[in-house]
């Protein structure tokens, strides 16, 4: 995918530029989820779930309504929450547990929100596109957490 279109790189600068200075950690949330979904082709949701007493509990998006609540180890999510560590499924069919919120995502990448040791969600992206995301993205995305962490919570 990387070379064709933009992938989470590009768009890190922008992202910290546009959440810089606003201090509400709805407000960046909802503005990030939004530059996202609009910078990256291909994509159907976008957005955040945060921990929340021990669960995950849906943040700003863009997309469909989701699910609400994700237990840790649960899907896509709740595995990249528990094990803090980025989780990218080329075929959503084929990952077992996967949490169909919208039954047009095809795959996903989900990515977790880490300051220092400290658990503070995901970012989720669902691609209605069979292996929509790919390495590049990962890394990609991984960086955007680090920028996001600073102005989401
Ligand atoms: N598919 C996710 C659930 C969240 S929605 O995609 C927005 C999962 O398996 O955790």
């Amino acid at each position: 995918m990387s070379g064709t279109r933009p992938v989470c790189t590009t768009s890190w600068r922008e992202l910290d530029a546009l959440l810089t200075g606003e201090p509400d950690p709805v407000a960046n949330a909802a503005n990030a989820a939004a530059a996202i979904y609009h910078a990256l082709p291909e994509l159907n949701w976008a957005g955040f779930y945060f921990l929340r007493g021990g669960e995950l509990v849906l943040g700003p998006f863009q997309g469909r309504p989701a699910c609400v609540r994700i237990g840790l180890g649960q899907g896509v999510c709740g595995t990249a929450a528990a094990e803090r560590r980025s989780v990218l499924v080329p075929d959503v069919e084929a990952f077992p547990g996967h949490i169909a919120c919208d039954t047009a995502s095809r795959s996903e990448l989900v990515v977790p929100l880490l300051s220092g040791d400290t658990l503070l969600g995901v970012l989720d992206l669902d691609s209605p596109v069979l292996a929509r995301f790919d390495a590049a993205d990962r890394a990609g995305c991984e960086m955007l957490a680090e920028v996001l962490v600073r102005h989401v919570t």
